[in-house]
C-alpha cells in the first residue's frame, strides 16, 4: 500500500517544445523522464483552431503557453480529448477560454461528461463518420471502441489525410518530432509492459480500417508522427505480434496473471 500526498501534479517540470509537423498542424510536445514518454499534444490551426488533447494538469500552465505563441487563447474554438484520462484532458481549464467548446465521443459523454461533479457540461458529442468542418479543415470522428478505453475514438483530417490516432501507434524515448526510422519493436514491449490493452482483436479491427483511409501522417499522443511511408511498418507490427494485456501494468507484475 502507497500513501500518496498530492503535492505536484505529475510531469509539472517538464520542457515543451511545438514543431510544425504539416502546414498548419502543430505538435506541442514534452518528454517525461518518470514514464520515458512524450506527451503530445496538437494544435490545427483553421479559421476556428481545434487542439487535440490537453496533456495531463501538470502540463497545463506551459502548453498554455505553446499555444498563445500560435494564436490567441480566445481564438481556440475546439478542445477534443479522444478518451477519458488525465493525460487526455486533464488541462480540461483550456475550456474556461469562452469560446472553447469540448469535442467527445458520444460515449465519453454519456459515460463520463454528464456524470461527474464540476465537468463541464456544454459540449459537442460525436459518433461514427459525424464531420465537423472548421474552415478549410474537414475532421472525421472514427469511433474506436475498446482501442485501449470503451469510449475511444480517433480523428481524421481528411484535407491533410491527417489521422490522430491517441495512444495507437505509440513509441517510447525523445526523438525527432517525425519518424525517419522503425520502432516498431519498441512499441510493442512499450504496450507488453504498459498493459493497455485488454486484448488484440478490437485494436487490429481499427488497424485494418485506419490503413485503409491511406493517411498522409500519423500523429499518436507519444512517441513521433509517423509518415506515410512507414505507417505499414506500424500496422503490420499490430497485426502480427501479440501485445494484449498479460499481467503487467505499468511494469508492475500482478501476483494473479492471466493464463
Ligand atoms: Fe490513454
Ligand atoms: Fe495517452
Amino acid at each position: 500500500m502507497e500513501e500518496i500526498n498530492k503535492t505536484n501534479y505529475y510531469n509539472k517540470d517538464i520542457n515543451v517544445d511545438i514543431s510544425e509537423i504539416t502546414d498548419g498542424i502543430y505538435r506541442i510536445a514534452g518528454f517525461s523522464n518518470e514514464f520515458g514518454i512524450t506527451f503530445n499534444q496538437f494544435l490545427v490551426n483553421d479559421e476556428k483552431p481545434m487542439l487535440i488533447h490537453t496533456g495531463p494538469i501538470g502540463m497545463y500552465e506551459r502548453i498554455k503557453e505553446k499555444v498563445k505563441e500560435l494564436i490567441p487563447l480566445q481564438k481556440l474554438a475546439y478542445v477534443s480529448f479522444l478518451h477519458f484520462e488525465s493525460d487526455e484532458w486533464g488541462g480540461m481549464a483550456f475550456l474556461e477560454s469562452a469560446s472553447a467548446k469540448l469535442v467527445c465521443s458520444d460515449l465519453s459523454s454519456k459515460l463520463n461528461i454528464m456524470g461527474w461533479y464540476n465537468v463541464p457540461v456544454d459540449h459537442i458529442s460525436v459518433w461514427d463518420n459525424d464531420i465537423l468542418k472548421t474552415g478549410k479543415r474537414q475532421f472525421k470522428f472514427i469511433m474506436t471502441p475498446h482501442v485501449h478505453h470503451w469510449d475511444s475514438m480517433m480523428i481524421y483530417e481528411e484535407n491533410t489525410k491527417s489521422l490522430f490516432t491517441s495512444d495507437l501507434f505509440i513509441q517510447p524515448g525523445n526523438n525527432k518530432p517525425v519518424l525517419s526510422e522503425d520502432l516498431t519493436e519498441s512499441m510493442i514491449n512499450l504496450y507488453k509492459g504498459a498493459g493497455i490493452f485488454a486484448s488484440e482483436k478490437p485494436v487490429r479491427i481499427t488497424t485494418l480500417r485506419l490503413e485503409n483511409l491511406l493517411p498522409n501522417m500519423v500523429y499518436p499522443m507519444h512517441g513521433s508522427c509517423i509518415e506515410k511511408s512507414l505507417f505499414s511498418n506500424y500496422t503490420k507490427a499490430i497485426m502480427k505480434n501479440d501485445f494484449a494485456y498479460s499481467g503487467i501494468l505499468l511494469g508492475q507484475k500482478l501476483g494473479n496473471t492471466i493464463s
